[in-house]
Protein backbone atom coordinates (compact mmCIF):
# COMPACT_ATOMS: atom_id res chain seq x y z
CA UNK A 1 0.00 0.00 0.00
CA UNK A 2 1.47 3.39 -0.74
CA UNK A 3 1.76 5.84 1.35
CA UNK A 4 -0.87 8.63 2.02
CA UNK A 5 1.42 11.59 2.39
CA UNK A 6 -1.06 14.61 2.20
CA UNK A 7 -2.52 14.31 5.54
CA UNK A 8 0.29 14.18 7.12
CA UNK A 9 1.46 17.43 5.89
CA UNK A 10 1.80 20.52 8.53
CA UNK A 11 -1.09 22.79 8.13
CA UNK A 12 1.34 25.93 6.70
CA UNK A 13 1.96 23.37 3.65
CA UNK A 14 -1.07 24.41 2.11
CA UNK A 15 -0.48 27.62 1.81
CA UNK A 16 2.62 27.12 0.17
CA UNK A 17 2.09 27.34 -3.64
CA UNK A 18 4.58 27.06 -6.22
CA UNK A 19 6.03 30.45 -8.07
CA UNK A 20 4.96 31.02 -11.39
CA UNK A 21 8.43 32.46 -11.68
CA UNK A 22 10.43 29.43 -11.58
CA UNK A 23 7.52 26.93 -13.61
CA UNK A 24 7.70 29.55 -16.11
CA UNK A 25 11.77 28.95 -16.58
CA UNK A 26 12.43 26.20 -18.37
CA UNK A 27 9.64 27.21 -20.87
CA UNK A 28 12.04 30.96 -20.82
CA UNK A 29 15.50 29.13 -21.82
CA UNK A 30 14.19 27.57 -24.77
CA UNK A 31 16.51 29.54 -27.62
CA UNK A 32 13.61 31.23 -29.86
CA UNK A 33 11.96 32.68 -26.87
CA UNK A 34 12.49 36.27 -26.23
CA UNK A 35 12.50 36.57 -22.62
CA UNK A 36 11.38 39.17 -19.97
CA UNK A 37 10.92 36.38 -17.85
CA UNK A 38 13.00 35.54 -14.59
CA UNK A 39 14.67 39.01 -13.15
CA UNK A 40 17.88 36.78 -12.75
CA UNK A 41 21.28 38.84 -13.33
CA UNK A 42 23.13 38.49 -16.75
CA UNK A 43 26.01 35.58 -16.45
CA UNK A 44 28.43 37.57 -18.26
CA UNK A 45 28.47 40.17 -15.34
CA UNK A 46 29.70 37.78 -13.07
CA UNK A 47 33.84 37.94 -12.79
CA UNK A 48 34.43 34.60 -12.95
CA UNK A 49 37.97 34.73 -12.60
CA UNK A 50 37.99 37.28 -9.82
CA UNK A 51 35.93 34.50 -8.41
CA UNK A 52 38.51 31.85 -9.04
CA UNK A 53 40.94 33.73 -7.79
CA UNK A 54 39.35 34.73 -4.77
CA UNK A 55 38.75 31.01 -4.15
CA UNK A 56 42.28 30.02 -4.66
CA UNK A 57 43.76 32.80 -2.18
CA UNK A 58 41.56 31.44 0.57
CA UNK A 59 41.98 27.76 0.35
CA UNK A 60 45.92 28.07 -1.06
CA UNK A 61 47.25 28.98 2.49
CA UNK A 62 46.80 26.11 4.89
CA UNK A 63 46.30 28.21 8.26
CA UNK A 64 43.02 30.53 5.94
CA UNK A 65 41.52 26.93 4.33
CA UNK A 66 41.33 25.25 7.94
CA UNK A 67 39.12 28.27 8.95
CA UNK A 68 37.33 28.31 5.92
CA UNK A 69 36.83 24.61 5.86
CA UNK A 70 35.67 24.00 9.41
CA UNK A 71 31.99 24.82 11.27
CA UNK A 72 31.64 28.56 12.15
CA UNK A 73 29.75 30.77 14.36
CA UNK A 74 26.42 30.90 13.27
CA UNK A 75 26.00 34.95 13.17
CA UNK A 76 28.49 34.55 10.34
CA UNK A 77 32.28 35.26 9.87
CA UNK A 78 33.34 38.23 12.48
CA UNK A 79 35.60 39.59 9.44
CA UNK A 80 32.48 39.88 7.03
CA UNK A 81 30.40 41.28 9.69
CA UNK A 82 32.71 43.73 10.46
CA UNK A 83 33.36 44.63 6.82
CA UNK A 84 29.57 45.25 6.83
CA UNK A 85 29.39 47.30 9.60
CA UNK A 86 31.62 49.38 7.34
CA UNK A 87 29.57 49.40 4.42
CA UNK A 88 26.24 50.06 6.22
CA UNK A 89 28.21 53.09 7.95
CA UNK A 90 28.65 54.65 4.49
CA UNK A 91 24.76 53.96 3.36
CA UNK A 92 24.64 56.16 6.56
CA UNK A 93 23.55 53.31 9.39
CA UNK A 94 25.53 53.42 12.45
CA UNK A 95 26.11 50.12 13.06
CA UNK A 96 27.58 47.19 14.84
CA UNK A 97 29.36 43.95 13.99
CA UNK A 98 26.60 42.71 16.48
CA UNK A 99 23.58 44.44 14.54
CA UNK A 100 24.51 42.18 11.57
CA UNK A 101 22.99 38.40 10.93
CA UNK A 102 25.21 36.80 7.25
CA UNK A 103 22.11 34.96 6.33
CA UNK A 104 22.21 32.47 3.19
CA UNK A 105 21.33 34.75 0.54
CA UNK A 106 18.98 38.18 1.35
CA UNK A 107 15.49 35.60 0.92
CA UNK A 108 16.64 33.39 4.03
CA UNK A 109 16.47 36.96 6.05
CA UNK A 110 13.02 37.07 4.54
CA UNK A 111 12.21 33.83 5.71
CA UNK A 112 13.80 34.12 9.42
CA UNK A 113 11.80 37.42 10.04
CA UNK A 114 8.83 35.87 8.94
CA UNK A 115 9.74 33.17 11.63
CA UNK A 116 10.45 35.26 14.23
CA UNK A 117 7.48 37.57 14.65
CA UNK A 118 4.31 35.49 12.43
CA UNK A 119 2.56 33.22 14.34
CA UNK A 120 0.12 31.86 12.22
CA UNK A 121 -2.63 34.07 11.13
CA UNK A 122 -0.68 36.80 11.92
CA UNK A 123 -1.10 40.10 9.36
CA UNK A 124 2.22 41.19 7.52
CA UNK A 125 1.55 44.27 5.54
CA UNK A 126 2.83 44.64 1.52
CA UNK A 127 3.37 46.76 -0.69
CA UNK A 128 0.42 46.25 -3.76
CA UNK A 129 2.09 44.86 -5.37
CA UNK A 130 5.24 43.11 -3.95
CA UNK A 131 7.98 40.43 -3.89
CA UNK A 132 6.69 37.21 -4.92
CA UNK A 133 9.72 35.68 -3.12
CA UNK A 134 8.68 37.32 0.32
CA UNK A 135 4.99 36.15 -0.18
CA UNK A 136 6.18 32.47 -0.59
CA UNK A 137 7.91 32.87 2.84
CA UNK A 138 5.47 34.48 4.81
CA UNK A 139 2.92 32.13 3.56
CA UNK A 140 4.84 29.54 5.16
CA UNK A 141 4.27 30.63 8.68
CA UNK A 142 0.55 31.12 7.52
CA UNK A 143 0.91 34.38 7.39
CA UNK A 144 -2.14 36.81 5.95
CA UNK A 145 -1.89 40.24 4.47
CA UNK A 146 -3.23 43.63 3.91
CA UNK A 147 -1.89 46.68 2.39
CA UNK A 148 0.80 48.80 4.11
CA UNK A 149 -0.09 52.20 4.98
CA UNK A 150 -0.19 55.22 2.54
CA UNK A 151 -1.67 58.87 1.12
CA UNK A 152 -4.51 56.70 -0.34
CA UNK A 153 -4.77 53.56 2.41
CA UNK A 154 -5.14 54.84 5.94
CA UNK A 155 -6.25 52.11 8.00
CA UNK A 156 -4.73 48.58 7.30
CA UNK A 157 -5.27 45.57 9.63
CA UNK A 158 -3.21 45.19 12.71
CA UNK A 159 0.04 43.91 11.66
CA UNK A 160 3.10 42.35 13.20
CA UNK A 161 5.38 44.50 11.01
CA UNK A 162 5.39 46.18 7.11
CA UNK A 163 7.37 44.82 4.72
CA UNK A 164 8.83 47.33 1.60
CA UNK A 165 11.58 47.56 -0.92
CA UNK A 166 12.22 51.59 -0.95
CA UNK A 167 14.73 51.22 -4.24
CA UNK A 168 13.34 49.75 -7.49
CA UNK A 169 10.74 47.19 -6.09
CA UNK A 170 10.55 44.14 -7.37
CA UNK A 171 8.06 44.32 -9.73
CA UNK A 172 7.02 47.58 -10.00
CA UNK A 173 10.76 49.14 -10.49
CA UNK A 174 10.06 52.37 -8.42
CA UNK A 175 11.95 54.28 -5.84
CA UNK A 176 10.80 55.94 -3.11
CA UNK A 177 11.19 59.34 -2.29
CA UNK A 178 12.75 60.75 0.42
CA UNK A 179 9.11 62.37 1.74
CA UNK A 180 7.65 59.08 1.25
CA UNK A 181 10.46 57.07 3.01
CA UNK A 182 9.93 60.20 5.74
CA UNK A 183 5.88 59.50 5.59
CA UNK A 184 6.44 55.89 5.74
CA UNK A 185 8.42 55.92 9.19
CA UNK A 186 5.11 58.52 10.00
CA UNK A 187 2.69 55.98 9.54
CA UNK A 188 4.60 53.29 10.76
CA UNK A 189 5.27 55.06 14.02
CA UNK A 190 1.74 56.38 14.76
CA UNK A 191 0.98 52.16 13.78
CA UNK A 192 3.78 51.24 16.05
CA UNK A 193 5.05 49.11 13.17
CA UNK A 194 8.40 47.68 12.70
CA UNK A 195 9.33 47.78 9.15
CA UNK A 196 11.72 44.91 7.04
CA UNK A 197 13.39 47.41 4.60
CA UNK A 198 14.39 44.92 1.58
CA UNK A 199 17.49 46.92 -0.64
CA UNK A 200 18.17 44.16 -3.15
CA UNK A 201 18.21 46.43 -5.74
CA UNK A 202 19.50 49.23 -3.95
CA UNK A 203 23.01 49.36 -5.47
CA UNK A 204 21.73 49.38 -9.29
CA UNK A 205 20.61 53.39 -9.49
CA UNK A 206 21.22 54.35 -13.16
CA UNK A 207 20.14 57.53 -13.03
CA UNK A 208 19.50 59.84 -9.93
CA UNK A 209 20.90 60.50 -6.87
CA UNK A 210 20.67 57.69 -3.75
CA UNK A 211 18.53 58.22 -1.27
CA UNK A 212 19.02 57.01 2.48
CA UNK A 213 17.36 53.76 3.52
CA UNK A 214 14.62 53.62 5.93
CA UNK A 215 16.91 52.44 8.51
CA UNK A 216 19.44 55.14 8.19
CA UNK A 217 16.53 57.79 8.31
CA UNK A 218 15.00 56.02 11.48
CA UNK A 219 18.17 55.26 13.12
CA UNK A 220 18.63 59.53 12.82
CA UNK A 221 15.19 60.35 14.56
CA UNK A 222 15.08 56.58 17.36
CA UNK A 223 18.99 57.40 17.83
CA UNK A 224 20.68 54.18 16.41
CA UNK A 225 19.25 51.22 14.73
CA UNK A 226 19.19 49.38 18.45
CA UNK A 227 16.23 52.11 19.32
CA UNK A 228 14.67 52.22 15.76
CA UNK A 229 12.04 50.06 14.20
CA UNK A 230 13.32 48.83 10.70
CA UNK A 231 14.92 46.03 10.08
CA UNK A 232 17.01 45.50 6.99
CA UNK A 233 17.83 42.71 3.92
CA UNK A 234 20.97 43.05 1.70
CA UNK A 235 22.90 40.92 -0.58
CA UNK A 236 25.64 40.41 -3.00
CA UNK A 237 23.55 38.24 -4.97
CA UNK A 238 22.55 41.30 -7.45
CA UNK A 239 26.15 43.48 -7.40
CA UNK A 240 28.59 40.47 -7.34
CA UNK A 241 27.15 36.61 -7.61
CA UNK A 242 23.87 35.01 -6.58
CA UNK A 243 24.95 31.41 -6.49
CA UNK A 244 27.24 31.97 -3.23
CA UNK A 245 24.40 32.50 -1.49
CA UNK A 246 25.62 35.41 0.98
CA UNK A 247 23.45 38.06 2.06
CA UNK A 248 23.09 39.90 5.62
CA UNK A 249 19.98 41.45 7.79
CA UNK A 250 20.75 44.35 9.68
CA UNK A 251 18.64 44.88 13.55
CA UNK A 252 18.53 45.55 17.26
CA UNK A 253 21.18 43.51 19.16
CA UNK A 254 18.58 41.93 20.56
CA UNK A 255 16.63 40.96 17.86
CA UNK A 256 19.61 39.53 15.62
CA UNK A 257 20.19 37.51 19.79
CA UNK A 258 16.55 35.59 18.37
CA UNK A 259 17.56 35.40 14.85
CA UNK A 260 20.95 33.59 15.38
CA UNK A 261 18.85 31.10 17.42
CA UNK A 262 16.64 30.55 13.89
CA UNK A 263 20.10 30.06 12.13
CA UNK A 264 21.71 27.67 14.40
CA UNK A 265 17.98 25.67 13.69
CA UNK A 266 17.78 26.25 10.22
CA UNK A 267 21.83 25.49 9.11
CA UNK A 268 23.35 26.47 11.68
CA UNK A 269 25.56 29.11 9.69
CA UNK A 270 26.45 30.19 6.17
CA UNK A 271 28.81 28.09 4.52
CA UNK A 272 32.20 29.19 5.68
CA UNK A 273 34.14 29.01 3.13
CA UNK A 274 31.23 31.33 0.69
CA UNK A 275 31.77 33.61 3.44
CA UNK A 276 35.11 33.84 3.03
CA UNK A 277 34.93 33.90 -0.72
CA UNK A 278 32.28 37.00 -1.07
CA UNK A 279 34.93 38.67 1.75
CA UNK A 280 37.11 38.75 -0.51
CA UNK A 281 35.16 39.52 -4.08
CA UNK A 282 33.81 42.46 -1.85
CA UNK A 283 36.78 44.04 -1.21
CA UNK A 284 38.03 43.60 -4.48
CA UNK A 285 34.86 44.11 -6.71
CA UNK A 286 32.10 46.67 -5.17
CA UNK A 287 33.92 49.91 -6.52
CA UNK A 288 32.84 52.04 -8.84
CA UNK A 289 34.66 50.16 -11.54
CA UNK A 290 32.82 47.18 -11.24
CA UNK A 291 29.53 48.91 -10.52
CA UNK A 292 29.79 51.43 -13.17
CA UNK A 293 30.31 48.11 -15.44
CA UNK A 294 26.99 46.58 -14.29
CA UNK A 295 24.78 49.78 -13.99
CA UNK A 296 25.65 50.38 -17.52
CA UNK A 297 24.67 47.11 -18.87
CA UNK A 298 21.26 47.41 -17.63
CA UNK A 299 20.47 50.79 -18.14
CA UNK A 300 21.40 50.11 -21.73
CA UNK A 301 18.79 47.24 -21.48
CA UNK A 302 16.37 49.08 -19.48
CA UNK A 303 16.54 52.05 -22.36
CA UNK A 304 16.11 49.77 -25.41
CA UNK A 305 12.75 48.50 -23.93
CA UNK A 306 11.54 51.82 -22.80
CA UNK A 307 12.21 53.16 -26.56
CA UNK A 308 10.27 50.26 -27.86
CA UNK A 309 7.59 50.36 -25.30
CA UNK A 310 7.16 54.18 -26.65
CA UNK A 311 7.35 53.07 -30.10
CA UNK A 312 4.70 49.76 -30.52
CA UNK A 313 2.75 49.84 -27.66
CA UNK A 314 -0.96 50.83 -28.33
CA UNK A 315 -3.21 53.59 -26.19
CA UNK A 316 -4.35 52.18 -22.78
CA UNK A 317 -1.35 50.69 -21.98
CA UNK A 318 1.04 52.31 -19.10
CA UNK A 319 4.06 51.65 -17.78
CA UNK A 320 6.47 52.47 -14.94
CA UNK A 321 10.33 54.08 -16.16
CA UNK A 322 12.81 53.32 -13.21
CA UNK A 323 15.62 54.47 -12.31
CA UNK A 324 17.35 51.40 -11.38
CA UNK A 325 16.44 47.87 -10.81
CA UNK A 326 15.30 45.03 -12.80
CA UNK A 327 11.82 45.53 -13.84
CA UNK A 328 9.49 47.85 -15.56
CA UNK A 329 5.43 47.40 -14.46
CA UNK A 330 3.05 47.02 -17.34
CA UNK A 331 -1.07 47.95 -16.81
CA UNK A 332 -2.33 46.89 -20.06
CA UNK A 333 -5.99 48.17 -20.86
CA UNK A 334 -8.69 47.81 -18.55
CA UNK A 335 -10.51 43.65 -19.25
CA UNK A 336 -7.07 42.33 -20.67
CA UNK A 337 -6.43 39.93 -17.99
CA UNK A 338 -2.53 39.34 -17.45
CA UNK A 339 -1.95 35.51 -16.98
CA UNK A 340 -3.82 34.91 -20.14
CA UNK A 341 -2.00 37.67 -22.00
CA UNK A 342 1.61 36.57 -20.72
CA UNK A 343 0.39 33.21 -21.16
CA UNK A 344 -0.60 33.63 -24.73
CA UNK A 345 2.30 35.43 -25.44
CA UNK A 346 4.65 32.99 -24.35
CA UNK A 347 3.19 30.17 -26.34
CA UNK A 348 1.74 31.84 -29.33
CA UNK A 349 4.83 34.30 -29.75
CA UNK A 350 7.46 32.83 -27.50
CA UNK A 351 7.69 35.93 -25.55
CA UNK A 352 8.01 35.93 -21.93
CA UNK A 353 6.80 37.78 -19.52
CA UNK A 354 5.15 37.35 -15.79
CA UNK A 355 2.02 37.89 -14.66
CA UNK A 356 0.93 40.76 -12.01
CA UNK A 357 -1.53 38.85 -10.47
CA UNK A 358 1.19 36.19 -8.46
CA UNK A 359 2.85 39.70 -7.13
CA UNK A 360 -0.34 40.43 -5.44
CA UNK A 361 -1.39 39.73 -1.56
CA UNK A 362 -4.33 42.40 -2.04
CA UNK A 363 -5.80 44.07 -3.85
CA UNK A 364 -5.16 42.58 -6.82
CA UNK A 365 -4.71 44.33 -10.16
CA UNK A 366 -5.05 41.52 -12.83
CA UNK A 367 -4.41 43.59 -16.08
CA UNK A 368 -0.65 43.48 -15.56
CA UNK A 369 2.44 42.57 -16.24
CA UNK A 370 6.15 42.72 -14.96
CA UNK A 371 9.18 42.53 -17.72
CA UNK A 372 12.36 42.01 -16.58
CA UNK A 373 14.83 43.81 -18.69
CA UNK A 374 18.29 42.11 -17.01
CA UNK A 375 18.42 38.87 -20.08
CA UNK A 376 17.27 41.14 -23.35
CA UNK A 377 19.80 41.27 -25.68
CA UNK A 378 19.43 44.92 -26.90
CA UNK A 379 19.16 44.08 -30.90
CA UNK A 380 16.04 41.30 -29.33
CA UNK A 381 14.21 43.98 -26.86
CA UNK A 382 12.49 45.94 -29.83
CA UNK A 383 11.11 42.52 -31.47
CA UNK A 384 9.62 41.52 -28.04
CA UNK A 385 7.89 44.61 -27.44
CA UNK A 386 6.48 44.22 -30.81
CA UNK A 387 5.34 41.39 -30.49
CA UNK A 388 3.64 42.06 -27.74
CA UNK A 389 1.92 44.92 -28.72
CA UNK A 390 0.69 43.53 -31.58
CA UNK A 391 -0.83 40.93 -30.06
CA UNK A 392 -3.02 43.96 -27.47
CA UNK A 393 -3.77 45.28 -30.95
CA UNK A 394 -5.73 42.59 -32.03
CA UNK A 395 -7.46 42.64 -28.57
C1 LIG B 1 13.25 41.95 -3.85
C2 LIG B 1 14.11 40.75 -3.65
N1 LIG B 1 14.50 40.42 -2.41
C3 LIG B 1 15.26 39.35 -2.18
C4 LIG B 1 15.68 38.53 -3.20
C5 LIG B 1 16.50 37.33 -2.85
O1 LIG B 1 17.80 37.45 -3.27
P1 LIG B 1 19.02 36.64 -2.61
O2 LIG B 1 18.43 35.56 -1.74
O3 LIG B 1 19.76 36.08 -3.76
O4 LIG B 1 19.78 37.62 -1.82
C6 LIG B 1 15.30 38.82 -4.52
C7 LIG B 1 15.72 37.95 -5.63
O5 LIG B 1 15.41 38.13 -6.76
C8 LIG B 1 14.49 39.96 -4.74
O6 LIG B 1 14.06 40.30 -5.98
Amino acid sequence: MTTNWTPRYATRIAGMVPSDIRELAKAMRQPDVISFGGGIPEPTLFPHDVVAESFQRVLSDPQTARIALQYSESGGYMPLREYLAGYMGSRGVPCAPENILITSGSQQGLDFVGRLFLSPGDTVLVEMPTYIGALRAFDACEAKYDGLPSADYLRPAKAKFGYLMPDFQNPRGTCMTLAEREDMLDRAAALDLPLLEDSAYESLRYEGMALPPLIALEAKRAGGIDKGRVLYTGTFSKTIVPSLRVGWLVAPVDVIAKLILIKQAADLHTSTLNQMVMMDLAQRMLNEEHLTRVRTLYKRRRDVTLAALEKHMPKGVTWTRPEGGLYIWVTLPEGVDGTTFAARALKENRVASVSGKSCFAVKTVPNTIRLSFSLIPEDKADEGIRRLADMLKKI
